[in-house]
């Protein structure tokens, strides 16, 4: 079986790669940026194909020969031509489109939990825009499967490392949508559902959604990340006037750290309302059962990967 995976360079699509390897999968893994891939070159059946999602026909001929596509490409900010319509919405639809093009049987679409058109940011109403395209556009000789996680956290995410970085740094955070709900779930789980659905057959009508076993608030994820790394950090919340002026200014750097629409998203509670879908045969993991692992003794092996990887 041949899987490809658009987006496969990131942080999911990295963990996706090696189970898939692992189950034996051929596995061709598309990038805009071949040094984007270079982590995942150590395994021999993947191909890494330099094609740009924009480009439908070049996904089509790509394509070729694969039983099953999963869509990862994704933004939390936009910037310059990279807009929540383009990568969100226009990258599905064209994702769909080629998979019908090339005969591809199967798409997992990754979207993300809070997807609505009456959502409050523009992230998440992209993000059910693109569900929209790619369940109009799969169909009888197409199977298309939409998954919605909650935040993923893992050894190499932007998530819990970046709250360690600053718990290390600063006597006290000011934590931003500090009450915001979350229910985190393991990169490998998330990896483990993936793959599981890019070899199922049938077909799902809902989106299904991904969460760990607890739902917590985000202040209490940053203070059992500060407990890791830095016991004497405090976590305050911060006010959300203030949290809002300042990602009115962060917003307006490269690469923000936060921006108003990621507080917009943050405003909508990100939790299963159900428990873990039986379908997928494992109970998820905790946070923390795993962040402890990598924030503490083996926190420098994460960091060296991102620069392996190249960003
Ligand atoms: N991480 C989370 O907590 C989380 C939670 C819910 C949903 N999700 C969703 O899951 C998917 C994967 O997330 P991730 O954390 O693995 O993201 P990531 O690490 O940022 O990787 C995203 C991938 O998207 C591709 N990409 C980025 N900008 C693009 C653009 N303008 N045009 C085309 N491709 C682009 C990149 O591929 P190249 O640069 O190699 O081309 C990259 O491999 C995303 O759709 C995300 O919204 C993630």
């Amino acid at each position: 079986m041949s899987v490809g995976i658009v987006g496969g360079t990131g942080f999911i699509g990295r963990a996706l790669g090696e189970q898939l390897t692992q189950r034996g999968r051929g596995l061709r893994v598309f990038t805009r940026r071949a040094t984007h891939a270079s982590v995942l070159r150590v395994y021999p059946q993947l191909e890494v194909c330099l094609a740009d999602p924009q480009d439908e026909a070049a996904l089509a001929r790509h394509f070729e020969g694969l039983d099953a596509v999963v869509n990862l490409a994704g933004i939390l900010h936009e910037r310059g031509r990279q807009t929540f319509q383009a990568v969100h919405v226009d990258i599905p639809h064209k994702v769909v489109n080629a998979c019908r093009a090339a005969g591809v049987k199967r798409l997992v679409h990754v979207s993300a939990l809070g997807a609505s058109e009456s959502a409050p940011s523009a992230y998440l109403r992209s993000k059910a825009l693109g569900e929209k395209a790619v369940l109009q556009g799969a169909g009888e000789n197409l199977a298309a499967v939409v998954l919605r996680p909650s935040v993923v956290f893992g050894r190499e995410d932007g998530f819990t490392n970046s709250f360690a970085a600053m718990a290390r740094l600063l006597p006290v955070i000011a934590l931003p949508a500090a009450q915001a709900r979350l229910q985190p779930i393991w990169v490998e789980d998330v990896a483990r559902v993936i793959a599981f659905e890019a070899e199922a057959r049938d077909t799902l009508a809902d989106p299904v959604h991904l969460c760990g076993p607890r739902a917590v608030s985000l202040q209490e994820v940053v203070a059992f990340i500060a407990s890791l790394v830095a016991p004497h950090t405090r976590v305050l919340p911060m006010p959300d006037a203030l949290a809002n002026l300042q990602a009115a200014v962060l917003e307006r750097l490269p690469g923000p750290l936060l921006t108003r629409d990621n507080l917009r998203s943050l405003s909508v509670p990100n939790t299963c309302g159900a428990p873990f879908p039986a379908r997928y045969g494992f109970a998820p993991a905790s946070l923390e059962a795993i962040v402890p692992a990598y924030l503490t003794a083996a926190h420098s092996r994460g960091r060296y990967a991102r620069y392996r990887a190249g960003r």
